[in-house]
């Protein structure tokens, strides 16, 4: 059996519509609220992580393979194979606050996210002094009381931005979710993991079609 850490939530979703592309179901998501789940033919079993966690279950090689958010690869760094970029869990990592927040004119800056080195990378590469505080969630709180000037954060739809009074003022990078695999998984689990990704690729290239 191969074992795959996903992010709950949204990219759960459509990793699963992707394992339907090559017949691999999970009848009992959505259910119930089980955090270990068996496809219905038994060759695959799915553990449900909260987002960031999904690399330590991968890298420590408790899962084989994963599938996670760009955004948390370029935070963390983890010692995974990165193997396969998927067409699902698109959005941007973008500077966010009000608009006419003019970042390049200011000389010290505050920034609030959940993407501290994302965050300092960028920041260092324009040459500011920056303070960065560390968010765990609803980072846009953070300049609509006047904790930071701005923040760094995934924009999906933009919703939240929006009803919260605030804009993108500049996009860093793509975000799209990675199929990842564990290195010593790779070559001792190698013809179950084979067959496995050559069919999540061709899946995935039906789904950009
Ligand atoms: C993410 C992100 C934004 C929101 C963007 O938060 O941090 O807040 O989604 O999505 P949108 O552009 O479609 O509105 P998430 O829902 O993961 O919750 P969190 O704030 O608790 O991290």
């Amino acid at each position: 059996m191969i074992r795959i850490a996903v992010a709950k939530g949204r990219v759960a979703k459509q990793a699963i519509k992707l394992f339907n592309e090559f017949g691999i179901y999970f009848s009992d998501y959505d259910t119930n609220r089980k955090l270990i789940l068996d496809s219905d033919d038994g060759s695959v079993q799915m553990v449900l992580v909260k987002p960031s966690d999904t690399p330590i279950y991968v890298e420590s090689g408790v899962c084989d393979c994963g599938i996670v958010g760009k955004d948390i690869l370029l935070e963390d760094n983890p010692d995974v194979y990165r193997l396969l970029p998927l067409n699902i869990g698109k959005c941007r990592m973008c500077v966010c606050g009000y608009s006419g927040t003019d970042i390049h004119s200011m000389k010290q800056i505050v920034v609030a996210s959940k993407f501290v080195n994302i965050a300092k990378g960028y920041f260092d590469q324009l040459g500011k002094d920056t303070r960065i505080i560390k968010i765990n969630g609803s980072v846009e709180l953070a300049p609509m009381l006047h904790m930071s000037d701005v923040i760094v954060d995934i924009v999906e739809s933009g919703v939240t931005l929006k009803e919260n009074g605030l804009s993108v003022l500049e996009e860093i990078v793509d975000i799209y979710s990675v199929f990842i695999v564990n290195k010593a998984s790779l070559k001792m689990k190698h013809s179950l993991l084979k067959p496995f990704i050559d069919n999540l690729e061709k899946a995935n290239e039906r789904l950009l079609g």
